[in-house]
């Protein structure tokens, strides 16, 4: 039986760790992967598992070479850097064009939701925070679109449960974990699709196994669609308390964002939900999570972030 590799970018990460969990559902993939720090928990994580680990960088054109070397399928996630915009297009430039020079036939991009077409969302702000991360991510599926690959997928994943979670939690929801309570830019008929990060593991893989069928396919993903209060109550539950919302004024908004980006960030969310099609993504046929799983599945880091 031949073997597939896969180059995981991020794998010390969440959507990268998610990737490489499910490519070693499949005996025929197998992955390579390079890491910053090799002696870090998460890189001897990797190695346990079974992942080609080399030393190296985004930013370092050998240490990528040399750890594609024999894959045929790259996974892209990248970060943007808000302090240097251009970051984010040039590191998936330099991944493109030794992808390229190794022979890598398919490229699965995981981008964001609505990163085609920000101008349509409802709260769009052309000088916010979240616009300048979707539009950085545009140029990427612009450069993967257009690379001339045999096959490319992009995935555009919704609000990732595990943001429910330290460290994301503590600067995304301040006030939360330790009062309790909330003070938000969303209202409260806010619905958000929220992904299992290992659901985005589950569609890479998918993808990489029928390329065919996934080839030039373009779409957002979520595994639950759920009501902002809904949400806050399940957190309570695990909390054992009520948790208070405190839903913010335009004007207290309007006031917060320049301090606070992550309410640009709330604002933008509000319609989300009209991003995804439900019935689109159960159509691929992938079993997707609830949050009840991913808090049963994470159940001691959801301890750490609580305290419970
Ligand atoms: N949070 C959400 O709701 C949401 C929704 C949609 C999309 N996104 C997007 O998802 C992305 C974040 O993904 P994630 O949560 O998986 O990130 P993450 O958990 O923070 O992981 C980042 C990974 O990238 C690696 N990395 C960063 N800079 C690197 C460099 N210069 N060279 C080599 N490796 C580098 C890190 O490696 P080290 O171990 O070396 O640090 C780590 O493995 C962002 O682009 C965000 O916009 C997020």
């Amino acid at each position: 039986m031949s073997t597939t590799t896969i180059f995981v970018c991020g794998a010390t990460g969440t959507q990268g760790g998610a990737v490489v969990t499910n490519i070693f559902k499949t005996p025929t993939l197998k992955a390579h992967a390079i890491a910053r720090d090799l002696s870090s928990p998460a890189s001897q994580s990797l190695k346990a598992a079974g992942v080609t680990l080399f030393p190296g960088d985004f930013n370092d054109e050998d240490s990528l070479r040399t750890a594609m070397r024999g894959c045929t399928g790259l996974f892209i996630n990248l970060m943007p850097n808000l302090a240097d915009l251009t970051q984010e297009l040039a590191q998936a430039k330099r991944l493109l064009t030794i992808a390229k020079e190794v022979g890598v036939e398919h490229v699965v991009y995981s981008s964001g939701f609505s990163v085609d077409h920000p101008e349509r969302r409802r709260h769009y702000n052309p000088d916010g925070f979240v616009t300048k991360v979707l539009l950085s991510k545009q140029k990427v599926e612009e450069a993967v679109r257009s690379a001339g690959f045999k096959y490319y997928t992009i995935i555009r994943p919704g609000n990732f449960m595990t943001n429910m979670l330290a460290p994301h939690v503590n600067m995304m929801y301040a006030g939360l974990v330790e009062k309790a309570a909330i003070t938000t830019a969303f209202t409260p008929d806010v619905v958000l699709p929220m992904i299992d990060t290992n659901d985005i593991g589950k569609f890479a893989t998918a993808a990489f196994l029928e390329p065919e069928r996934f080839n030039g396919q373009e779409f957002e993903i979520a595994s639950e669609l759920m009501g902002f209060e809904e949400l806050v109550r399940a957190l309570g539950g695990v909390m054992g308390k009520e948790v208070k919302i405190n839903y913010m004024s335009q004007e207290e908004i309007d006031a917060q964002i320049p301090v606070n980006p992550f309410l640009g960030g709330q604002l933008m969310m509000r319609d989300m939900v009209d991003c995804v099609d439900m019935g689109k993504v159960r159509s691929w046929g992938i079993p997707l999570g609830t949050f009840g799983e991913f808090l049963e599945r994470e159940s001691a880091r959801v301890k750490a972030t609580y305290g419970i």
